[in-house]
């Protein structure tokens, strides 16, 4: 079976479909797609009245995390950790020096007749080798899919091709690959052999056929894609006017390292933290809010004797993956992943990344943040490009350094995704079918407060509680429909709690409160709710 093909039948045995996950975002206003009414624009997404607050939530605890109350270090004392709001334009001259107008590319193809454009690393392409007869050796045709292309849409074009339905026969090759493989008379009956240089007989690329086209020859030869958004300044467009939106959030704190540490009482070992929104032009936008072009990331550079980074970079691995755990995503479906030698980028000296298994990648995992030891690459890089000394005077051994990094880089809208996924259950025995089950830490409301009925003394008394709840906790004050309707609907938001009101709770001075998952009731004093939520939303 390949990959795909595996990927496939995974997705079919576990429940949850990333399709009713966007139905329910866009039902219940977490997430449209932006620009809507106009029919959308690829790779970009509005944050409705729900997915804003949960996106703020979340953004709010790791800023709390790192900002607010930094964990104790190995040593037993709380770590020193600032926060920073920088520009998302900046002189274009940082993304020279980072690296990044020469380099932040992606390998691109081009579809000559469609137009249409793909990542050359999520191509895969098929050799065929059942199309090989013995007087007949050339292979003709090599349909080329994108990674992730449901398996019956495979078939489907392997039909119209002629090229029979069975998906047992054929070699599965990655599209920048394919002039690396060679085949030739000799070869037993299909085999294909991987012979980087010979290319007199090779699976050409010209016999490709794209994935969204009938005919061969269609597909470009990869090209490196500048990631980049360029934008100009000022009234004259012209080149010297370009500039950049961020292509991320982590050369805004590198380019202030020398700010912070000049007018603030910072020590090395400190960190930098920012939250923000980051843009990528990237060539294949999708998977919902997963890769997209505007996105938001959650990132810290810390600082650190270059002695000490294999130290803190242990420490932050463990830090970030139980972070994670405490807002709900939980460690059975999350790994952390060593980035092979090829994929690290020259100047990293180590990486790993926090991985969420997503319905879409399912049984796979896809990335959620990066840890990254990146040695002291941005501070000479930043130096040597702006002509400022950034190195650090050690104030006790009165000794100079330039620091070394280590960065955990999350994303918060990619943290939303995991969130949802993680939240998203479905329950035949109720009547919304499914409900979130949100970390009442992240949940947009945090309690409903439901007046059975909307007659009688109950609107009265739910309206006060509300409105000493109000000032506390995002809560809801719902009156209109049935109960039963009212429980659903703030099922399907996520809401932990529902106080209800009923002709007891004027004699005994209780609500009921219903707990989301169990849907189990009990009754509490209303005295207590205060308490009783306070304790609730804590995180470990
Ligand atoms: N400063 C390092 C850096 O930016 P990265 O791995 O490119 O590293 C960090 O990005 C995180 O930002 C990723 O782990 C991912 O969660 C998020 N991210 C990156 N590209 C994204 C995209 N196109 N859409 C949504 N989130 C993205």
């Amino acid at each position: 079976m390949t990959q795909t093909a595996a990927k496939d039948q995974e997705m079919n045995d576990t429940t949850v479909d990333m399709k009713d996950i966007v139905a329910l975002c866009k039902r219940r206003g977490f997430i449209f797609a932006a620009s809507d009414i106009y029919g959308g624009i690829n790779g970009f997404w509005d944050y409705g009245p729900l997915g804003t607050a949960l996106k703020n939530n979340i953004r709010d605890l790791w800023w709390k995390a790192m900002v607010v109350t930094p964990p104790i270090g190995p040593d037993g004392l709380p770590l020193q950790i600032v926060g920073l709001d920088s520009a998302i334009i900046q002189n274009p001259q940082v993304w020279v020096s980072s690296g990044h107008v020469g380099g932040f590319s992606d390998p691109m193809v081009d579809c000559k007749e469609t137009k249409k454009r793909y990542r050359a690393d999520h191509l895969i392409a098929y050799a065929v080798s059942h199309y090989m007869e013995e007087d007949q050796p050339e292979l003709k045709l090599i349909p080329v899919f994108e990674d992730g292309t449901p398996v019956e849409d495979i078939i489907k074009k392997f039909k119209k091709l002629g090229l029979g339905s069975s998906l047992t026969d054929y070699t599965a090759i990655p599209y920048s690959d394919l002039n690396k493989y060679h085949y030739n008379d000799s070869d037993d009956y299909g085999m294909l052999r991987l012979e980087i240089g010979k290319s007199d007989r090779s699976l050409d690329k010209q016999n490709a056929i794209g994935p969204d086209t009938k005919e061969p020859g269609t597909l470009t030869d990869p090209k490196a894609f500048n990631l980049l958004f360029e934008t100009k300044i000022g009234a004259v467009q012209e080149d010297a006017s370009t500039a950049y939106l961020r292509g991320e959030t982590a050369q805004g704190i590198f380019i202030n390292f020398k700010n912070v540490v000049d007018s603030s009482r910072v020590k090395v070992p400190f960190g930098i933290a920012q939250v923000g929104k980051a843009f990528r032009n990237e060539v294949t936008p999708r998977n919902f809010i997963f890769r997209s072009r505007e996105f938001e990331q959650m990132e810290m550079e810390w600082f650190c004797h270059p002695d000490e980074a294999p130290k803190w970079f242990e420490f932050w691995k463990e830090e970030r993956s139980r972070w994670w755990n405490s807002i709900g995503v939980k460690s059975d479906n999350l790994i952390m992943r060593e980035h092979g030698a090829d994929e690290l980028v020259f100047y990293s000296k180590g990486t790993y990344d926090i991985e969420y298994k997503f319905p879409f990648t399912a049984p796979g995992y896809g990335e959620l943040e990066g840890i990254a030891n990146r040695g002291d690459y941005d501070l000479t890089q930043h130096q040597d490009g702006s002509g400022q000394k950034l190195e650090y005077l050690d104030p006790v051994a009165q000794v100079k350094f330039m620091p070394h990094v280590i960065e955990p880089a999350a994303g918060l809208t990619r943290g939303v995704l995991a969130v949802l996924c993680e939240a998203y259950t479905i329950d035949p025995d109720r009547p919304s079918g499914v409900y979130l089950d949100f970390h009442p830490s992240v949940a947009p409301i945090k309690a409903a407060i439901l007046p059975l009925t909307a007659k009688e003394d109950h609107v009265p008394l739910a309206t006060k509680i509300y409105m000493e709840l109000r000032e506390h906790f995002a809560v809801e004050l719902d009156i209109k429909q049935n109960i039963g309707k009212r429980y659903a609907r703030q099922d399907e938001i996520g809401t932990p709690f529902c106080f209800t009101i009923d002709n007891e709770s004027l004699e005994d001075n209780c609500v009921t409160v219903r707990h989301r998952n169990s849907m189990k009731q009990e009754r509490i004093a209303i005295d207590g709710i205060l308490e009783f939520m306070r304790k609730e939303m804590a995180v470990a």
